[in-house]
C-alpha cells in the first residue's frame, strides 16, 4: 500500500474505558490529525450480527465495510453494552479482523489531505496494525476505575446499566481481548505506558503532549 510521506502517526492500544478515546481526540485536535476509533468498526459489525443473526456472513461484512461511511460510526446505538459484547465476540475472528484491517490502514497511512497525519486507537494498533507508528502509547487504568467511568457514561446516555454488570462486562471483555488468538491486547516494549487511574484527562494529555512535542521539535 502506498503511504503518504512525512505524516505524524499515533497508535494507541488500551483495554476498554481506560481513556484512550478521550486522549486520541485531544491529540487529534491539538496536532490536526485524522482520528479513527477502531473499536467502533468492530461495534458496527457486532451490531450487524445482532440484527442479522441468520444472514450474518463474511460476505455481508465485506460488503458493509466496503461501503462503510465514517458517519455510520457516529450512531449512538453503537455505544450500547450489548453491542460492545457482540463486538468483542466478532473481533476474535481472524477473517473479520482482516476485513477491518484494510479499512483501518487506508486511513492510518493516507488520512484526508487536510490532516497532518492520523491517530488510531484500539486493541491491536500498536502490535499489528501500525507497528511503525511515530508514537505508540499503551493507555490503561485499574478495572474498578474503568468500570466507574463506563457506568457514568451509560448513565449520561440515559442507558442505565447497574455497576456490577458494567464491571463484569469489562472484566469479561478484558479477558476475551487479552486471551484471543488473533491480535490480542498487549503492551509492546516500544510503546509508552500511560496509567490514567489517578490522572485527570488534562494531566494525562499534558504528559502525552510533552512526549510528542519533545520528539516533534527535535
Ligand atoms: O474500544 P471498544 O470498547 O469500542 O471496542 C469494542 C471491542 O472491539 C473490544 O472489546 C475489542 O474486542 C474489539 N476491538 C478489537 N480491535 C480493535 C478495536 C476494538 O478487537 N482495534
Amino acid at each position: 500500500m502506498k503511504k503518504r510521506k512525512n505524516i505524524i502517526t499515533v497508535a494507541i492500544d488500551s483495554p476498554a474505558a481506560a481513556g484512550a478515546g478521550t486522549q486520541a481526540k485531544l491529540i487529534a485536535k491539538h496536532y490536526n490529525l485524522f482520528y479513527l476509533d477502531t473499536g467502533k468498526i468492530y461495534r458496527y459489525i457486532g451490531r450487524l450480527k445482532l440484527k442479522n443473526q441468520s444472514q450474518f456472513s463474511y460476505n455481508l461484512v465485506k460488503t458493509k465495510i466496503k461501503n462503510l461511511k465514517l458517519n455510520y460510526l457516529k450512531n449512538k446505538i453503537l455505544l450500547n453494552n450489548n453491542v460492545a459484547i457482540s463486538a468483542s465476540d466478532v473481533a476474535k475472528d481472524k477473517k473479520i479482523r482482516n476485513i477491518v484491517h484494510k479499512f483501518q490502514k487506508k486511513y492510518a497511512y493516507n488520512p484526508p489531505k487536510k490532516y497532518r497525519g492520523s491517530v488510531l486507537d484500539g486493541r491491536d494498533i500498536i502490535t499489528v496494525q501500525i507497528k511503525d507508528a511515530m508514537f505508540k502509547f499503551y493507555i490503561t487504568a485499574s478495572l474498578k476505575v474503568r468500570a466507574k467511568r463506563r457506568y457514568n457514561e451509560y448513565k449520561n446516555l440515559n442507558n442505565k446499566v447497574p455497576y456490577p454488570e458494567v464491571l463484569k462486562s469489562l472484566r469479561n471483555r478484558d479477558k476475551s481481548d487479552k486471551k484471543r488468538e488473533y491480535g490480542p491486547l498487549k503492551k509492546t516494549k516500544d510503546s509508552i505506558l500511560i496509567n490514567t487511574t489517578k490522572l485527570s484527562k488534562k494531566a494525562c494529555f499534558k504528559k502525552i503532549k510533552l512526549i510528542m512535542d519533545n520528539k516533534l521539535n527535535n
